[in-house]
């Protein structure tokens, strides 16, 4: 059996860039709360920057608000599909294909900096949030949204918990390697900030009410996390007897058609000095 891919370009233009984008109307909805947050922050005409922006649901929602948006990210197929939906809907949203802790952005190009969970896999946070600090000018703002811990979001785990031990073994992962929860702790993120020479630090738990159709359970169950790229690599036997028991690992979170759970998320704001 081939090697789980461990570096962030290839997981987010392999299974996992590939499952966001079949499973990106499901995720947008999803995430709508957070993306509404995010847009109310800003005002029209400001240049913003949207970071790690997937398939640019969110991208889109600010450039409706501002007049313009910037998504830029690792993900080839992802950014292929921002592109596509910028086109046909004609928002004005410009998306760059970079990897944004190394791109060498115009200096000072941008009034604000926004992210939907998408600023936790650098491999050099430090390095990374400087470099982003460069691209906006002085007193320009940074916001994004992060996961708190794993406990408090059995949400996102509780396939994983369920059927993890009949996987094959992932590669063994600290707490602070890039991924999901990898700024879950919120003195952690504001010392890569202040490292990064970002001002006026915030860090604000926020819990967020997401929901999304009952109907696309069992796409979401099995596309997405550890068991969504475990599940291509077993046969056909071995993932008809785990896909149930992964679905049904979301029984808690069922409320009649609708799947509802609440993300505990960091709120994260900043200054360029
Ligand atoms: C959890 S997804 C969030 C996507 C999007 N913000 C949303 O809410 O729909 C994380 C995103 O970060 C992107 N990403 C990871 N590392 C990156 C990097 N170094 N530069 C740019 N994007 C990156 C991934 O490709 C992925 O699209």
């Amino acid at each position: 059996m081939d090697a789980i891919p461990v570096s962030q370009s290839e997981h987010w233009n392999g299974t996992s860039g590939n499952a966001w984008v079949d499973l990106r109307e499901t995720l947008d909805d999803m995430f709508r709360g957070i993306e509404t947050l995010l847009v109310e922050g800003l005002d029209t005409g400001q240049r913003v920057l949207d970071v790690g922006c997937g398939t640019g649901g969110a991208t889109l929602a600010v450039a409706r608000r501002t007049g313009h948006a910037t998504g830029v990210d690792i993900s080839a197929p992802m950014i292929a599909v921002a592109q596509a939906t910028a086109a046909a809907t004609g928002v004005p949203a410009q998306f760059l294909c970079a990897d944004a802790s190394q791109y060498s952005f115009a200096p000072a190009s941008f009034d604000a900096l926004v992210s939907r969970f998408g600023v936790m896999f650098f491999d050099d946070p430090v390095a990374a949030f400087a470099n982003l600090r460069l691209a906006v000018r002085s007193g320009g703002t940074l916001r994004f949204f992060a996961w708190r811990t794993a406990e408090e979001n059995p949400f996102m785990t509780a396939a994983e918990r369920a059927v993890g031990a009949q996987l094959p073994p992932q590669p063994p992962r600290k707490a602070d390697d890039p991924g999901q929860f990898s700024f879950a702790d919120a003195r952690r993120v504001h010392g890569i900030l202040a490292a990064a020479g970002w001002r006026d630090i915030r860090i604000d738990p926020r819990d967020v009410a997401c929901v999304f159709p009952q109907r696309d359970l069992e796409r979401y169950a099995t596309m997405m996390g550890p068991v969504g790229r475990a599940l291509p690599r077993l046969d056909a036997a071995e993932r008809a007897a785990i896909v149930p028991q992964a679905e049904a690992a979301f029984a808690p979170f069922v409320d009649g058609d609708s799947v509802r759970y609440t993300a505990a998320c960091w709120d994260v704001t900043a200054t360029a000095p």
